[in-house]
């Protein structure tokens, strides 16, 4: 064989073997440089990126700010006595027309308020929930200047008499040292919360005429019983 072919294959797998090595080289070693980017298609082209300067505007900020007033599609919520609790610029003493409190309404209201009210207010509303009993305890022991303010009971006299559109806001805004839930808990849930409170202040004020008819008698023999029972 001529000694031509010999070199000429060794010569190409010597070649052969550099384009393994630059890769191998190029993931092992780092680079300030930035990669070889070899096709572009959109990738680079003028922009302004987010938080970025841009001196066209009189700001200096390439974001534009919605126009003032702009309101997204679908959240206008111009209904003050769903949206606010709020009717002809009062609190409402009624339920939107669209919420229609059935028992499904204070089931869901049940299940949100054990979710979001029950741990300060407890489970029956006094006001008496496990955060509350917690804090109570730190701040009796004094750690790190624990301070708490009680939360209300639902069945005290002032709060059984406000309006539903106020325990609405109360819950959307907090009040004073409760804080706000309308972030947490969408506005349906809201009203569902708010009729499952009412339902709860009933609970705790029923006279056995809101018992239905067959069970009436049963429930005065029970109360009686209750009745006897204490010392
Ligand atoms: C983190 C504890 C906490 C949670 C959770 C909480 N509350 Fe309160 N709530 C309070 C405290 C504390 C007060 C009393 C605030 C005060 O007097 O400064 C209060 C007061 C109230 C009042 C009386 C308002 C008034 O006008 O005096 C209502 C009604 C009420 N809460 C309802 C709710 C409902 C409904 C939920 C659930 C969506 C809820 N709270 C969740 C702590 C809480």
């Amino acid at each position: 064989m001529p000694k031509i072919f010999i070199y000429g294959t060794i010569v190409v797998i010597f070649l052969a073997m550099i384009p393994p090595a630059v890769i191998a080289w190029a993931r092992a070693v780092n680079s300030s440089q930035p990669r070889i980017h070899l096709i572009q298609d959109m990738d680079n082209q003028p922009k302004f990126r987010a938080q970025h300067a841009n001196a066209l505007f009189a700001d200096g900020r390439a974001m534009r700010p919605p126009i003032t007033g702009t309101v997204a599609r679908g959240r206008l919520n111009e209904d003050d006595h769903y949206y606010r609790g709020i009717n002809n610029g009062q609190w409402a003493a009624t339920f939107p027309p669209q919420v229609a409190v059935t028992m499904d309404l204070l089931q869901r209201g049940q299940e949100r308020f054990n979710i979001y009210c029950q741990p300060c207010h407890g489970l029956a509303g006094y006001g008496d929930g496990m955060v509350n009993k917690r804090a109570m305890v730190l701040m009796n022991l004094g750690v790190n200047g624990t301070t708490w303010v009680q939360p209300k009971s639902v069945h005290e006299q002032q709060i059984r008499e406000q309006p539903v559109g106020q325990y609405f806001n109360t819950i959307t805004k907090g009040v004073r040292n409760m804080p706000a839930y309308g972030p947490q808990i969408p506005v349906a849930d809201r009203w569902a919360i708010v009729a499952y409170v009412r339902a709860l202040q009933r609970s705790q004020n029923a006279r056995p005429d809101d018992a239905p008819p067959g069970q009436r008698v049963q429930l005065q023999s029970v109360s009686v019983q209750m009745r006897n029972d204490r010392p």
